[in-house]
């Protein structure tokens, strides 16, 4: 089922969520089945769940590579839960980002270059996968939303904030996170 987005704005964004435990649960199945609907929908490279209004710690990403935006790096379709990150090294980069939880708008958000991700996948059964660029920055921007925080917390210049078709005049834009 399709669920609304959580805008900025809303209390329930800035939550700590909690661990999964039970990872046979109806609830479990149900949230990441809404949880691909809505991303399919809004055409979206990822979610998180605390985004529908569900205090959890599982976020799905995935991007398709699409000649239309020959820059975007493809990331495999992803459902993890309970994720830990460890940055590799101390390299950061910046890079635009949006999010559907702040519809229409972008920023220039620092993130670890490279980093490790661990966690679990929808069966439970452990991962990790070492990664860098754009797959580093999905996997820290959804993180980011179980911790309560938005990409726009994190930028460090505001003049790099804005509204797509006033950044981006023009431009037919990837998708958002
Ligand atoms: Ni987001």
């Amino acid at each position: 089922m399709i669920r609304d987005v959580l805008r900025m704005g809303d209390p329930r964004l800035l939550a700590i969520a909690s661990p999964v435990h039970d990872f046979h649960s109806e609830e479990l199945k149900q949230l990441l089945a809404d949880m691909r609907d809505t991303m399919a929908h809004l055409n979206g490279a990822g979610l998180a769940a605390p985004q529908i209004g569900v205090s959890l710690r599982v976020v799905i990403f995935g991007v398709t590579a699409n000649p239309r935006y020959p820059d975007v790096e493809e990331v495999p379709d992803t459902v993890l839960i309970n994720p830990e990150i460890t940055p590799l090294g101390d390299e950061m980069e910046e890079g635009w980002e949006g999010c559907l939880s702040v519809p229409g708008m972008r920023g220039w958000v620092p993130r670890w270059s490279s980093l490790r991700y661990a966690g679990c996948d929808e069966q439970g059964r452990r991962f990790e996968r070492s990664v860098s660029g754009f797959h580093a920055r999905v996997v820290q921007h959804e993180c980011d939303h179980l911790d309560g925080i938005l990409y726009p917390m994190r930028i460090r210049d505001l003049a790099k904030f804005g509204f797509n078709e006033a950044l981006f005049p023009g431009q037919d834009l990837p998708r958002e996170d």
